[in-house]
């Protein structure tokens, strides 16, 4: 699967250059995330066997574009659900593995708190929003017009469209949230701050 961090490795701006390579790539063939069938495994392999279908993301080695993975068996791989195709299993784990250590370890969201979600329509967003709401936090879902909908159908307790109103700019809004999550990093720290409760 294409992912929008593996389009930013190939586009190869001076901060992607620094982890993936200067004068030429570290990995040639990109791709983190991964749904197919267990073709051989390694002799002391328990978890899985040949002809499992499986999914996962291959996080650090990336070579998910090519036909065949090597994949470690304590890596992110689990078996896929009978109800998934490849394609569906496949766009679950991008978003959903980079968005949980920020909600579950870094602002460790509990039941009844508050949190904004900027960038909630997109990958991380999605699943943000749905980590968020099974931890029993309020959500405030922040996306385009277009994506109000979704927000809206994934569970988004209230949704301020960012082409109408950005969240930092109403007084109203401010010592309204115990967290914000910028998705996709198109947010001023300084003025999101203002909207954070006090402590
Ligand atoms: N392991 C990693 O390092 C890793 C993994 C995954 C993602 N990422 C990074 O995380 C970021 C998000 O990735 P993604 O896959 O979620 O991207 P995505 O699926 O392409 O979604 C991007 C979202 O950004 C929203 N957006 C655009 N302009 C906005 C604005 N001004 N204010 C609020 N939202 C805005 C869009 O919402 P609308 O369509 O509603 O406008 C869209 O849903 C990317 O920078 C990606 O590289 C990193």
């Amino acid at each position: 699967m294409v992912t929008s961090a593996m389009c930013e490795a190939r586009a190869g701006s001076a901060l992607t250059r620094m982890y993936f390579g200067l004068r030429k790539p570290k990995w040639p063939i990109l791709g983190t995330n991964f749904s197919g069938e267990i073709e051989a495994v390694g002799s002391s392999v328990v978890e899985f066997q040949v002809g499992d279908r499986v999914s996962g993301v291959n996080v650090t080695n990336f070579g998910a574009y090519a036909e065949y993975v090597v994949v470690q068996e304590d890596g992110v791989i689990a078996a896929k659900p009978g109800n998934l195709s490849d394609e569906e299993a496949v766009a679950v784990f991008d978003g959903s593995i980079t968005a949980l250590p920020f909600l579950r370890d870094g602002a460790r969201l509990r039941s009844g708190q508050s949190i904004l979600i900027n960038g909630a329509s997109g990958a991380v967003g999605t699943a943000a929003m749905q980590l968020a709401k099974r931890y029993g936090a309020t959500v405030t879902a922040v996306c385009s017009t277009s994506n109000v909908a979704l927000v809206t159908s994934l569970g988004a307790d209230h949704v301020i469209d960012y082409t109408r109103r950005d969240y930092t700019d109403t007084y109203d809004t401010y010592d309204t949230y115990d967290v914000i999550f910028d998705a996709v990093a198109k947010s001023s720290f300084t003025r999101s701050r203002r909207a954070l409760k006090r402590d």
